[in-house]
């Protein structure tokens, strides 16, 4: 007897297939949904590597296939891939790409679907709902395929989306995972820690990205790992900013510009602040909340040493506010 999490786990399993075969089989897989992702400058292995698929339109092609297959009912609306209502019964995702999410183990436990109209009153991105197997603030898109070369490289990239882990692999660079729009989760962090201490935030270039980035600093300083960040030119992201890049000039440019996270809001904040005294102290004590969430007393004094030596502040004069945080926060 299986258990629910199981029945959940195979009907993913066979929507993952289902969804793939329409892509590469059909008439309308293969002149919409390929033809998109192909426009779209994804190249077909990327669209293999990652399972790319695509749900017709219509009400319900996929749900009439799998109860055809045998699949029942019941997991069908767990997995959210089957909704039911007084009308009967329909797919959840119409007309859209389909990006599945794996776990860390390989197994698929949810999808994301994109439409391909640019119609602004239906939602770009729809997910599968919270399920036994979907649990999305634990969930990183891209994990499977990023595990060994975030453990090979020591660090991983995290950046907001789908397109943008994809982009990423088609230059060579594998480390890397999606937060996939949810702010970013302590328990999305835990399981970075798991495969490393180093993480370096590349969200997108825009005024949304940069407030991310500003919190995830912050997070990731909480639970006890190193964090870098890299600001990208205003309105690209990295799925862009990578593929009008070579492989060679986007590790290039990563490596040139990827600062510790001191840098980067000095320079965001310096920005605004300029020389006048009450914004400068204004600044410092934002830098100051962020180095006293380091759990580590010496990762904190390494921080302190930089702090001081970049805004020409006293040491003791940054340990004394450190210590008044710190006391605030216990
Ligand atoms: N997202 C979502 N639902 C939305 C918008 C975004 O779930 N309505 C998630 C998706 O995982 C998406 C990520 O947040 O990949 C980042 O959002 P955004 O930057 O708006 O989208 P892109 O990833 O840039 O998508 P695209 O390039 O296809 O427009
Ligand atoms: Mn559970
Ligand atoms: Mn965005
Ligand atoms: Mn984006
Ligand atoms: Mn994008």
């Amino acid at each position: 007897e299986k258990t629910e999490r199981e029945s959940m786990l195979i009907v993913s399993s066979y929507a993952n297939e289902y969804f793939q075969y329409q892509l590469w089989n059909t008439d309308e897989g293969r002149s919409v949904g390929l033809g998109y992702l192909r426009q779209r400058g994804i190249s077909d292995e990327m669209i293999r590597k990652f399972g790319l698929g695509y749900n017709p339109e219509g009400w319900g092609a996929f749900t009439k296939a799998a109860q055809e297959k045998g699949y029942k009912k019941e997991f069908l609306v767990k997995t959210g891939l089957t909704i039911e209502n007084e009308k009967g019964l329909f797919d959840r995702f119409r007309a859209r790409v389909m990006f599945p999410v794996f776990d860390l183990a390989g197994k698929v436990i949810a999808f994301g679907g994109r439409t391909m109209t640019t119609d602004k009153k239906i939602s770009k991105y729809l997910n599968s709902p919270e399920s036994e197997i979907y649990h999305k603030s634990k969930t990183l898109y891209g994990i499977f395929l990023a595990k060994k070369s975030i453990v090979q490289q020591d660090r991983c990239i995290l950046v907001e989306g789908y397109t943008d882990v994809i982009s990423f692999h088609a230059k060579g660079i594998e480390n890397v995972v999606a937060s996939s729009g949810t702010s970013l989760t302590i328990e999305q962090i835990r399981l970075i820690r798991r495969l490393t201490p180093n993480v370096t935030i590349i969200y997108d270039g825009d005024a949304a990205g940069i407030k991310a980035s500003l919190r995830g600093i912050d997070l990731v300083l909480e639970e006890g790992l190193n964090v870098r960040v890299l600001l990208l030119p205003d309105g690209e992201d990295p799925d862009s900013f990578a593929r009008s890049h070579t492989p060679q000039d986007l590790a290039d440019f990563i490596a040139n510009n990827e600062t510790d996270f001191i840098n980067f809001k000095t320079k965001l904040l310096l920005g605004t602040a300029g020389d006048d005294p009450v914004e400068r102290a204004r600044l410092i004590t934002d830098i100051v909340r962020s180095i006293a969430k380091i759990p580590d007393n010496i990762v904190r004094s390494v921080y302190v040493r930089e702090t001081a030596h970049q805004l020409d502040v006293e040491e003791r004069v940054l340990y004394t506010e450190i210590a008044k945080v710190r006391l605030k926060n216990e």
